[in-house]
């Protein structure tokens, strides 16, 4: 690995590469910059343009200067900011250990701007993308490079979640299959290593469940308060897979339930109910009502 880079936060056995780069600086994006910020690399976001950049800036900094006030890091703001680099120019990549790409979900987008860090980056360098539903193996047969490419697919919003999906394509190395469980150690999460695979394990067990409740609420057997219940209590789940679908929103599952049927078959058909709701703008949290009617 490069290590030209000067260490300036990270204690000596971190485990964590010193120098870390992120594309994309949005939800996702400035989650992950905050994660190895707080734990002591020096990291950089690249963005699309200026004002993008700006915003990015800021996402990053709130989640620093929240994460201290609640006493979640034990760290000098002015110190954690100093290692933060934003900027618009892919070239600033040149020397990155890592870089995580986490621009928007789509195909185009992600193999070019995939390419475009690849060749800025050392032939030792490594590179990640947070696709959450794209095929691993399918992108890294877009680079030059795919035994040094893997999916890390954080988890939102990052500084609360505990769980990182470590997607191996058939080509990447166990040199970086390894190193990247040790990041996901030192980032204080856990890892979970998963064989590319539609859906991964989170997003495919994930909306199996929660399919299966929308057919229950379709064919009357229960009402969704009930269903959800019975998974909260007699379960464990944090949240009904109904409620968990409002927050994440009936359009994005829609999507995921589509792509999960195209690619796995007849068992993740969308329910119509969902496709219904979806025509009707119910969307869950963010318009107001899905399975449950959330007033603002
Ligand atoms: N939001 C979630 O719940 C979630 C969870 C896990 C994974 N993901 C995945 O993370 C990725 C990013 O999602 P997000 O929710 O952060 O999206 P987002 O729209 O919040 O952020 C994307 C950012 O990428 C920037 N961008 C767009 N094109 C760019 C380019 N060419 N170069 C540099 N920056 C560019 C945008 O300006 C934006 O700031 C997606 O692949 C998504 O599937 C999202």
């Amino acid at each position: 690995m490069n290590d030209s880079f000067p260490p300036s936060g990270l204690p000596a056995d971190s485990g964590l590469p010193a120098a870390v780069g992120v594309l994309g600086g949005g939800r996702m994006g400035a989650g992950i910059a905050h994660a190895f910020l707080v734990k002591g690399a020096d990291v950089l976001v690249i963005e699309r343009d200026e004002q993008s950049a700006e915003a990015a800036r800021e996402r990053v900094e709130s989640a620093a200067v929240k994460s201290i006030e609640r006493g979640v890091v034990d760290a000098n703001l002015d110190e954690m900011v100093s290692r933060l680099t934003v900027g618009v120019d892919y070239d600033a990549f040149a020397g990155r250990q890592l870089v995580v790409e986490a621009v928007p979900e789509d195909w185009d987008l992600k193999v070019t701007a995939l390419r475009g860090i690849e060749e800025r980056l050392a032939d030792d360098a490594y590179l990640a993308s947070n696709t959450s539903s794209l095929s691993v193996n399918g992108l890294a047969r877009e680079l030059k490079r795919p035994e040094n490419f893997l999916g890390l697919h954080f988890f939102n919003p990052v500084p609360a979640s505990t769980l990182i999906e470590v997607v191996l394509g058939e080509r990447t190395s166990p040199a970086l299959a390894t190193a990247a469980k040790g990041w996901v150690e030192a980032l204080g999460k856990t890892a979970v290593v998963v064989n590319d695979a539609p859906g991964f394990a989170s997003s495919r067990l994930g909306v199996a469940i929660a399919l299966e409740a929308m057919r229950m609420v379709e064919e009357g057997v229960a009402s969704a308060e009930d269903i959800d219940a019975a998974m909260v209590l007699g379960y464990k789940h944090p949240t009904g897979p109904l409620k968990t679908t409002d927050i994440v929103g009936l359009d994005v599952r829609l999507g995921i339930a589509e792509y999960l049927h195209s690619t796995l078959g007849e068992r993740f058909a969308p329910p119509q109910i969902l496709k219904d709701k979806v025509a009707r703008g119910e969307l869950g949290r963010k318009t107001g009502k899905g399975f449950f009617d959330w007033p603002s």
